[in-house]
């Protein structure tokens, strides 16, 4: 059974109808791409998985191991094991990157009734997901509100990831200024945590460059706040060479599937 199942997904914001039956399955320990063009619904699906409260699902179903969440708050989603980048406060003044990083864990530890994590535990864990997603030492005594670059923002998401090791991690890839540094961390990060375990991992792109690096099992293709067309890698070739063009015209035709 897949981990995360989307059935016919119809989400509005402020009156406007974004997606329009939404069908999606993402399975457990699988990386699945979504891709589509600008506007087509991606972030809004995204924010909708993590049922972020200016949204309003109007029909359809989220469901998450077997478990109906569709109108679940986003907390408990997240205790469950979804992970969405950024789904807590950022700007906290005063509070450090390490001490936000203990305060998100003892948060997931305190949700399955277990003790605060030890210093030392806690050191020696932020240590080894620091080595795994190249994060300078420098970076983690940082503040939260201190202003990061996109490149840092990506470096934290997936510090936090690599920590987490949720069961299923939604990551919208919505910075296409990420240098090609910054993608590769995104890249070893996202790799190392989803071939290593069982967390599935949805990464949302416009852009192909970051699809090369993390090599997904299947695509998904969103348009019009639709997925019109599903399968393997391939559909991220032809994406490339083709652009958004054919699925347009495809949708047009009536026989995009
Ligand atoms: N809060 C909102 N209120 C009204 N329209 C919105 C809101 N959020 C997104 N939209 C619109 O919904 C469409 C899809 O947006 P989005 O999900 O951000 O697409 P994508 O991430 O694929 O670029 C766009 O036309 C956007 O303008
Ligand atoms: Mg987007």
């Amino acid at each position: 059974m897949p981990e995360l199942e989307i059935r016919d997904l119809h989400v509005q914001a402020d009156d406007k109808q974004i997606l329009k039956g939404v069908d999606l399955s993402v399975r457990s320990g699988e990386i699945h791409a979504l891709m589509g063009p600008n506007g087509s619904g991606k972030s809004t699906l995204a924010n909708a998985i993590m049922g972020h409260p200016s949204l309003e699902v109007t029909q359809g179903q989220i469901l998450f191991n077997g478990q109906d969440v569709t109108e679940a708050d986003t907390d408990e989603r997240s205790r469950m094991g979804l992970f969405m980048a950024f789904q807590y406060p950022v700007a906290i003044p005063g509070v450090t990157i390490t001490k936000y990083l203990r305060m998100v864990m003892n948060a997931h530890r305190s949700a399955r009734g277990e003790d605060e994590i030890s210093l030392k535990e806690f050191r020696r864990t932020v240590e080894a997901a620091m080595e795994l997603t190249d994060v300078p030492r420098a970076f983690v005594s940082r503040y939260l509100n201190d202003g990061f670059s996109g490149g840092e923002k990506k470096r934290l998401e997936i510090l936090q990831l690599a920590l987490q090791k949720p069961s299923m991690a939604i990551l919208d890839e919505t910075d296409s200024g990420l240098d090609i540094d910054a993608l590769n961390v995104v890249a070893h990060g996202v790799n190392t945590v989803a071939k290593g375990s069982d967390t599935g991992v949805l990464i949302i792109t416009h852009y192909q460059r970051i699809l090369h690096l993390v090599q997904p099992e299947r695509v998904s293709i969103l348009f019009e706040g639709r997925i019109v067309k599903e399968g393997g890698p391939e559909l991220v070739t032809q994406l490339e060479s083709e652009g958004y063009g054919w699925i347009r015209d495809e949708v047009a035709a009536g026989s995009a599937a």
